[in-house]
């Protein structure tokens, strides 16, 4: 399949929160969130295995290839623009995946009105956008809001990897981190290994640094 055949579950007046062929769909400017309409992990995936996220997914190279060479895992890619969805959608489609799914929303959104607390055993946030301009940064998302949600959904012995090639997002995150109480900094056990999503391809082939944080649930 291609990415175009994912099409639109609803028209924009008739948006609602809906699960739909492995797609939750988390309208925005909507206010009825329900946190019932999204099924427990062991219903979604029919199994019990543990479930790791990735906030700001793109084209879904990095969870596509993790989904495949981790099948003991569950894995969810959040991505809020729908072009990119479809590209993640046809890939898993594709490959025939079926430990993947994908929400089509934002990362705060879907967090905070749909996840339960202690779900969630890893959370990664591969190359967020950097809003360079200082008076841009204010959309960043790791902030303290996000933090706190991720501190909520995240296990006790669960982890949390950010990835940027900005240095100045980078100083960000790990202040914002620091003043988490729920979190420890360690070394990034697997950085060789990390694998590679779209933009860590084209930051590295440029010489771009690349810069990775990892913490640990205490
Ligand atoms: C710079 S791209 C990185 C994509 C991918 N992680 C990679 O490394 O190739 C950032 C992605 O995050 C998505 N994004 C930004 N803010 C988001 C948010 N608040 N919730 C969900 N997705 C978001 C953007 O739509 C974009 O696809």
């Amino acid at each position: 399949m291609k990415p175009k055949d994912l099409k639109s579950p609803y028209k924009w007046n008739e948006r609602v929160p809906l699960l739909k062929d492995g797609v939750f769909y988390v309208p925005n400017y909507y206010e009825k969130h329900d946190r019932g309409l999204f099924p427990s992990w062991e219903k979604i995936f029919g199994n019990s295995a543990p479930v790791h996220i990735e906030y700001c997914s793109g084209n879904g190279d990095w969870i596509i290839a993790q989904a495949q060479s981790h099948p003991e895992k569950n894995w969810v890619a959040v991505e809020r623009k729908f072009e990119r969805v479809r590209k993640i959608y046809s890939k898993r489609t594709n490959e025939q995946i079926d430990n993947l799914i994908i929400i089509s929303g934002e990362a705060l959104t879907f967090s905070k009105n749909y996840l339960q607390s202690q779900s969630v055993e890893g959370v990664y946030v591969n190359f967020p956008d950097p809003w360079p301009k200082d008076r841009h940064a204010k959309h960043r998302l790791i902030q303290d809001p996000f933090v706190d949600e991720v501190s909520r959904v995240v296990k006790k012995d669960g982890t949390l990897t950010l990835v940027s090639d900005s240095a100045p997002y980078i100083g960000q995150m790990e202040s914002v981190m620091q003043s988490s109480m729920s979190w420890k900094k360690v070394s990034c056990p697997f950085e060789e290994s990390y694998g590679n999503s779209y933009f860590e391809k084209l930051w590295r082939s440029l010489g771009r640094d690349i810069y990775f944080l990892h913490y640990d649930k205490t």
